[in-house]
């Protein structure tokens, strides 16, 4: 339909369709069930047959790139990518995010794109120290937070222990949906909250398909179950009183979270939380571009990048751009322009990537992820956007790092290489690549929000771009941005500081420790440092 530089236009086409997305991130701590979630999902939205072809220990067996390998090898996820299926008349995108806390910046990127977010717990765990990390980035973006309670299957902690640790840990008021019968390890199903009915747990062979829903009202339940229900339905009321009627608001405000319990390894509860998600989860709407004005969902093509990813796959050698659609329809085939660049952008070659899935888009709306494969000239931030007036979408902003090294190559005869990979890593933020004149381009310094990004940097530099590299690092923890240029010699000045300049532009001044920058301060009370985004908001 639309080729070339031709602008689609959008109307109630576009309206309808965003309407019908719902796009979210599950954020977990590692071994809470995430791949089994999302595998669970997709089962029951029927896009495979059995569960474990998409991404789960078996789609992981297949794996081929050494830099899979390497996330094997860890039992960690570094590529992120979206998953998009049709559950009913809604379009569910799936957004994955890094399990690991070193890598937040990124799952960061990954949750500005994102609607909504699935806080996965693992019943005998609760709260964990990255689900806490990942819960202050969703309350820093404001986005709403449904909870799954996974692993009721087998022992685990009590109900309403767990309920009070979300309202007591990260003060999010509990909203349980639905309520386990039976104790964690001996799961006879859940009361459906709003209806009063009870669902029976019909656990499959393995999970590895749907379990069919068969409910009881009330009366029948109380009948069949005796103290169990009784009990199930004493705790539900006991939380209502304690923490007030549930309310869809209050989800929207990010103060409350509805709660769900399931088991994902058995199918169940997944299919509430699919219903949940359609009902309750937020559509994609209008964003507020970097001067504040709203750009309607009907309003021309746009997008930004939150993600750009080399060599995900030895057999696709390639760079993928992931952008989201914010308004209109995309096209492939599209011209674009990357408002960065203010460069035209040929949209040919458009794949949704999950895994080692790949499959071509034609049109994408609203609230979807389009991977712009072959996309060199793109760049974590970049809006991509069609017809006129231009539009910028506000950037995406860097963590403070807290660990520096410097990169050196141990074979000087490819500096090429060495140059060229240092560039790529910088530009898809797997680190951000700082330099000064006093280094020089041959000792260009790495920074970090987790020193894991570090061995992802090393391993890539050596087993993608050929260049080996050696890391020396540095004894500084703490990074400010100077706003002044004119100021830099005064830190520079310093034995524990140092005024590194990041790609992007920024000076960063790099201090020792906390005191180092209490001292400078006291020093030179003029100084125009900037907090930087710190770790989680
Ligand atoms: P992650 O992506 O969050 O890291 O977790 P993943 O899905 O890999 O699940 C971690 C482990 O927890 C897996 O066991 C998985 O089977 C198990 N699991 C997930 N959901 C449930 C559940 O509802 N109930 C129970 N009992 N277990 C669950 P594993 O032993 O590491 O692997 P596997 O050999 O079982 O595949």
């Amino acid at each position: 339909m639309t080729a070339g530089n031709t602008v689609q236009a959008g109307g109630p086409e576009v309206i309808a369709e965003a309407s019908r997305r719902r796009t979210f991130a599950v954020i977990s701590h590692p071994d809470a069930g995430k791949s089994t979630l999302t595998e669970a999902l997709a089962l029951h939205a029927q896009v495979i047959s059995q569960a474990g072809a998409v991404h789960g220990k078996a789609g992981r067996r297949g794996v081929t790139s050494d830099w899979m390998e390497m996330e094997r090898a860890r039992g960690i996820s570094i590529t992120s990518a979206a998953l998009q299926f049709a559950y009913g008349d809604t379009v569910i995108n799936l957004l994955d995010t890094p399990g690991h806390a070193d890598f937040s910046e990124d799952t960061y990127r990954v949750l500005s794109a994102v609607d909504s977010a699935v806080m996965l717990l693992d019943a005998a765990k609760g709260l964990e120290p990255q689900t806490l990390k990942l819960f202050d980035v969703c309350r820093y973006r404001g986005i709403p937070v449904i909870t799954f309670i996974n692993k009721w299957d087998r022992p685990g902690r009590e109900a309403l222990q767990l309920c009070d640790e979300l309202t007591d840990r990260i003060g999010l008021q509990p909203m349980p949906l639905t309520w386990p019968v039976g104790t964690a390890g001996h799961l006879r199903g859940v009361l459906d909250v709003p209806r009063g009915e009870f669902v029976r747990y019909l656990p499959t062979a393995h999970g590895t398909t749907i379990a069919p829903d068969e409910r009881l009202g009330a009366r029948e339940a109380e009948a069949d179950l005796g103290a169990d229900w009784t009990q199930a339905q004493e705790e539900s009321e006991l939380l209502r009183a304690a923490e007030g009627e549930f309310d869809a608001s209050r989800f929207s405000a990010a103060t409350a979270t509805p709660v769900l319990f399931g088991a994902a390894v058995r199918n169940f509860g997944v299919r509430h939380l699919l219903d949940l998600l359609v009902e309750l989860a937020p559509r994609p709407a209008p964003r507020a571009d970097a001067d504040g004005r709203i750009r309607a969902l009907d309003a021309p093509f746009s997008a930004f990048v939150f993600k750009v990813q080399t060599g995900m796959d030895r057999a696709h050698r390639d760079q993928v751009a992931f952008a989201r659609v914010c308004s209109g329809v995309f096209e492939r085939g599209m011209v674009v322009t990357n408002a960065t660049t203010g460069k035209p952008f040929a949209t040919k070659y458009v794949q949704q990537v999950f895994g080692q899935q790949r499959s071509t888009v034609d049109t994408a709306y609203p609230g979807d992820v389009i991977g712009l494969v072959n996309a060199t000239a793109l760049r974590v931030g970049d809006t991509l956007y069609s017809g006129k007036p231009a539009v910028r979408f506000p950037g995406l902003p860097s963590f403070a790092p807290a660990h520096f090294a410097v990169a050196r190559p141990t074979d000087l005869g490819r500096a090429k290489q060495f140059r060229k990979g240092v560039e790529q890593l910088g530009a898809e933020g797997v680190v951000q690549v700082l330099r000064s004149d006093l280094r020089g381009d041959a000792a260009p310094v790495f920074a970090a929000v987790g020193p894991m990004q570090f061995e992802v940097a090393a391993h890539r530099m050596d087993a993608e771009f050929g260049s080996p590299i050696r890391l020396e690092h540095l004894s500084y923890q703490v990074a400010r941005r100077l706003a002044d240029p004119s100021q830099r010699a005064l830190v520079d000045k310093g034995r524990n500081s140092e005024i590194l300049t990041r790609l992007d532009g920024a000076d960063l001044a790099l201090f020792a420790d906390e005191l180092a920058l209490r001292l400078m301060v006291r020093a030179n009370p003029g100084l125009a440092l900037e907090p930087l985004v710190a770790e989680g908001g």
